[in-house]
């Protein structure tokens, strides 16, 4: 672990404008490694996902400084946001997102008609199986999503951000669609993302166990940072 892969400072988040107007986090001072595994909890509204739209380039308008990779988000045109997102950024959401008409691998491929795909298109879908046997889905490369259990679902999609390998993930609530069982899975497959791949992971979980499991855990409380734990022992 070395130089912070993203550095946050002084960020302020509003929505809406005049007499609408609601802010939603309040001055962010964040430093995170390359490496680290970091978790994101508080309760709802509370910002979290606000908080990973911006580190992910969804979203720009904000006051403060986000810079990830070393690439100041603020300053980009859509067009280097769009490849930045391409080349540095892994999103795996709580719905899982995928076209049910499209199977595991087409739907993992997907990315690849955006433009800023490093990928060129005879290895599109030698990459796409590779990513899903990475996340031991040999078996169900040209299954359908509706033939998929939750967790299977839930691994193309980690498949399908893991198609451009990404420094980053971010995922928001990963496991909150998932019976703990089939959660406990998904989490063990971050922590070998993690360690073995050496992909930074940040996660926004209600979880004590996902919180427990990341190097630190940051609280967050109606858009600040209320607390900030790091990992003590290994977890179980
Ligand atoms: N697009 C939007 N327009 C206006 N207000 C928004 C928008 N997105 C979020 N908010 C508001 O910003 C605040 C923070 O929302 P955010 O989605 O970041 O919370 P959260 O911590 O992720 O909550 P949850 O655990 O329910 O997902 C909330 O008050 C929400 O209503
Ligand atoms: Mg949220």
């Amino acid at each position: 672990m070395t130089e912070p892969i993203i550095r946050i400072s002084k960020v302020n988040k509003s929505y809406g404008t005049g007499k609408a107007r609601n802010q939603v986090l309040y001055d962010i001072d964040l430093n995170i490694k390359s490496g680290e595994s970091v978790s994101i909890v508080g309760t709802s509204g509370s910002g979290k996902t606000t908080l990973l739209n911006i580190i992910g380039g969804l979203d720009r308008r904000y006051d403060g400084s986000c810079i990830v990779n070393n690439k100041k988000i603020e300053k980009m045109s859509e067009k280097q946001l769009s490849r930045f997102r391409n080349e540095t950024i892994g999103f795996v959401f709580q719905s899982f997102n995928l076209m049910e008409h499209l199977t595991s691998w087409e739907n993992v491929a997907l990315s690849s008609y955006f433009k800023g795909c490093k990928i060129k298109g005879n290895y599109v879908q030698k990459r796409a199986v590779e990513v899903l046997e990475r996340v031991e889905l040999n078996d169900k490369i040209n299954a359908y999503p509706p033939n998929l259990s939750g967790g299977q679902k839930q691994r193309v999609a980690i498949a399908r951000a893991l198609f451009n390998n990404p420094d980053i993930l971010l995922c928001d609530e990963p496991t909150g669609n998932l019976d703990s069982k089939t959660g406990k899975n998904v989490i063990e497959l971050f922590h070998e993302l993690n360690i073995e791949d050496k992909i930074t992971v940040i996660v926004i979980t209600h979880e004590e166990r996902v919180s427990k499991g990341t190097d630190r855990s940051i609280q967050l409380e109606d858009g600040k940072i209320l607390s900030i734990n790091t990992k003590t022992a290994p977890v179980k």
